[in-house]
């Protein structure tokens, strides 16, 4: 038996900032102030990142390169490290990304890596929310209501259920 599986995936496109919801907006001008803080001197791509948390805290994040290439880490992962250091009952309920150039506010949104997902994916299984995920750009910003959409098949805490040793 071969059965074909779809995956439907629906976003959101809006033509500007403006166009969002107030608290969206709010979170979006926080990822673009963010990233002009961002730590990027070997790509010259500045990304900030902020969370709107359920109690309507707001935090941000940059990526912070280092020399040693692989242990500089994204904006996204930065954020999520610190709101659930700091705030760990307090659930994401929405992150907004922005990335900078010398040429300032990035073309086509910037999307999150691999790696970006899955962290949030973490957050969006433990915490059993959607998280909301704003991705700036100056031509438009997607807002994709979900981690799941762009990660779909997804490992997560649930694969680890009940495993023992092997005998
Ligand atoms: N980067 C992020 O911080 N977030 C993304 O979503 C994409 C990539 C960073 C990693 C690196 O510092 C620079 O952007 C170029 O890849």
């Amino acid at each position: 038996m071969k059965r074909q599986v779809s995956i439907l995936f629906t976003y959101y496109e809006y033509d500007s900032i403006e166009d969002l919801e107030k608290d969206d907006r709010f979170l979006t001008e926080g990822a673009i102030e963010a990233a002009r803080n961002a730590y990027a001197p070997y790509s010259h791509y500045y990304v900030g990142a902020a969370v709107r948390l359920e109690s309507g805290m707001m935090l941000s994040g940059t990526n912070v390169e280092n020399a040693a290439f692989p242990s500089g880490i994204c904006a996204e992962r930065n954020v999520v490290a610190n709101a659930v250091s700091n705030h760990r009952n307090d659930r994401i309920e929405a992150i907004a990304i922005a990335a900078l150039t010398s040429a300032g506010l990035i073309e086509d949104p910037v999307t999150p890596c691999g790696n970006c997902r899955q962290v949030l994916t973490e957050e969006e299984v433990r915490n059993g929310n959607k998280i909301k995920i704003i991705l700036t750009g100056v031509r438009k910003i997607i807002v994709i209501e979900g981690v799941e959409n762009i990660l779909p098949l997804r490992f997560n805490s649930g694969n680890l259920k009940a495993t023992l040793p092997l005998q």
